[in-house]
């Protein structure tokens, strides 16, 4: 493994001569168009709502929300920061519990009827900061991303597991394992907390909720689960009607609310550490794996045929914003948040990093393609760096997406869309370089952040531990 870092790479020649030796082909822009009102500045009309340009803020949890569901200062602070950013889309903003028992961990946010006005003050103060540095937030589109967090749910204890799952997973549960099996009722309630969710969303002033179909939560799960009896199981109808319901209620008790799904429109088998820490796919029993929605049954492979049978069904029930997502950051991060370091849960990546940028864009482009009709934010450029902005730009020249979202980036450098909007040079201090820390940290019940970058959390006595925990992680995977 032994991988160029990015930051030597240090002429756009240099960049594309490393891509080509490893067969990666990206959309690329030596020169940067400013001020023409093109490209990742031309405004994108949804219906008459103006969107100012192609960039989309990614949802990103911090692990740092009151017990109670409402936002504490940290999580205001990068709110502030998605607005100052200058991206006109805010996908989401970051995942919101529909209930307690549905939360990722004990600080995830949790929208209920007695903190909508919480919420409504973490809007606010992003539309203050977006203002502020670009004049109007007339041509702003902010959502709200609702989650339950089914097999990943840690609703009162950081470190205790209470997974509530759509059928029993070989390869994600050790043999001993009990986890708790969702009912069809259980079901119907989530269904109903989502709409409730919804409703309560749109009273705090989003303009769109996002349905979340993502990173092995509960949305996402619901989509694999051919092995369940009874409705939500086995037919493509049962594993959508999950999907369906909620959509159909949301659009009965909120008719006005545009709806949004972020999708990890293709996964693979979990993968764990190997040969000096080198992540390696997990074996499994027989000849078919039946758990990663959109693969082959390899494991490994891809099939596009259910991604776009899922497609077309958004285009029925009316939902044109997708946000383009793969895999789950639990158990194949490397696909899902192309990273040179892994975090502490994690494993050596087993392919240049740039392969997993070049797999996500070249996936939302075939969508795209095949799918036009929909409007595609894309994922994972953060890796990057400071070539995002020539591959964003060319990559929305050539239509293979309509928005960049721009995650881990948002953490250490938010004002890079703002930068290359305006043509000033980059912050070169700022960009992130994927030493993954933001997930390292909450990984261990630790707020997230960027550490090694944003000073107001490099000052944090936690920034210790960290490095401890670090130093440790590293002894393991022998690096
Ligand atoms: C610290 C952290 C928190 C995240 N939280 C969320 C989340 O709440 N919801 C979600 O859909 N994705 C979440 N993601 C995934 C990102 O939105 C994004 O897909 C991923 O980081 C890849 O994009 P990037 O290369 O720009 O970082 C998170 C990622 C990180 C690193
Ligand atoms: S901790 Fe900072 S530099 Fe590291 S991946 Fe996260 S945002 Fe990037």
């Amino acid at each position: 493994m032994n991988y160029r870092r990015i930051a030597s790479l240090k002429t756009a020649e240099d960049f594309l001569a490393y891509a080509g030796k490893l067969g990666v082909t990206l959309p690329f822009d030596h020169e940067m168009v400013v001020g023409t009102g093109e490209f990742l500045d031309e405004p994108f009309f949804l219906g008459e709502q103006k969107i100012g340009n192609r960039f989309s803020i990614l949802p990103m949890e911090g692990w740092d929300a009151e017990t109670g569901g409402s936002p504490s200062e940290l999580t205001l602070r990068r709110w502030q920061r998605f607005g100052d950013s200058g991206a006109k889309l805010i996908w989401g903003g970051e995942a919101v519990a529909v209930e307690h028992a549905g939360r990722a961990n004990p600080n995830q946010l949790w929208l209920h009827d007695k903190n909508v006005s919480s919420f409504v003050t973490l809007r606010e103060e992003l539309l203050a900061a977006h203002q502020k540095a670009m004049g109007t937030t007339d041509d702003l589109l902010v959502g709200l991303q609702l989650t339950h967090s089914g097999r990943f749910a840690r609703p009162n204890t950081k470190s205790v597991l209470e997974p509530q799952v759509l059928y029993r997973h070989p390869l994600l549960e050790k043999n001993d394992d009990e986890p708790y099996l969702l009912t069809d009722e259980d079901l119907q309630r989530i269904v109903r907390s989502f709409v409730h969710s919804a409703a309560l969303a749109a009273e705090a002033g989003f303009q769109f909720v996002d349905v979340k179909h993502c990173h092995g939560y509960l949305g996402h799960e619901t989509l694999s689960s051919f092995d369940r009896p009874g409705k939500y199981g086995g037919s493509f109808e049962n594993r959508t009607r999950f999907l369906r319901e909620i959509v159909a209620g949301i659009r009965e008790r909120v008719p006005g609310m545009t709806i949004g799904v972020r999708l990890s429109a293709v996964d693979w088998v979990p993968f764990r550490p190997g040969d000096q820490g080198v992540g390696r796919p997990c074996e499994f029993d027989g000849d078919t794996y039946r758990y990663a929605f959109g693969g082959d049954g390899s494991g490994l492979g891809i099939d596009l045929a259910e991604p776009l049978r899922l497609l077309d069904l958004f285009k029925q029930l009316d939902i044109r914003l997708v946000c383009i997502s793969v895999g789950s950051p639990y158990y194949n991060p490397h696909f899902q948040r192309p990273a040179i370091f892994p975090p502490s849960d994690g494993y050596q990546p087993p392919e240049d990093p740039l392969i997993g940028v070049a797999r996500q864009i070249d996936l939302v482009q075939q969508l795209k393609r095949e799918r036009p009709e929909l409007i595609y934010v894309g994922s994972g450029y953060s890796y990057l760096q400071e070539w995002l902005p020539h591959v964003a730009q060319a990559a929305v020249r050539e239509g293979a997406v309509d928005f960049v979202g721009l995650g881990r980036m948002v953490l250490s450098y938010p004002e890079m869309p703002a930068d290359v909007l305006a043509g000033r040079p980059l912050g070169m201090k700022k960009i992130c370089r994927t030493f993954s820390d933001c997930t390292t940290a909450p990984r261990k019940g630790l707020v997230s952040g960027c550490f090694p970058l944003d000073d107001y959390y490099k000052q944090m006595p936690e920034h210790k531990d960290l490095k401890a925990y670090k130093a440790e992680f590293r002894k393991t995977l022998g690096s």
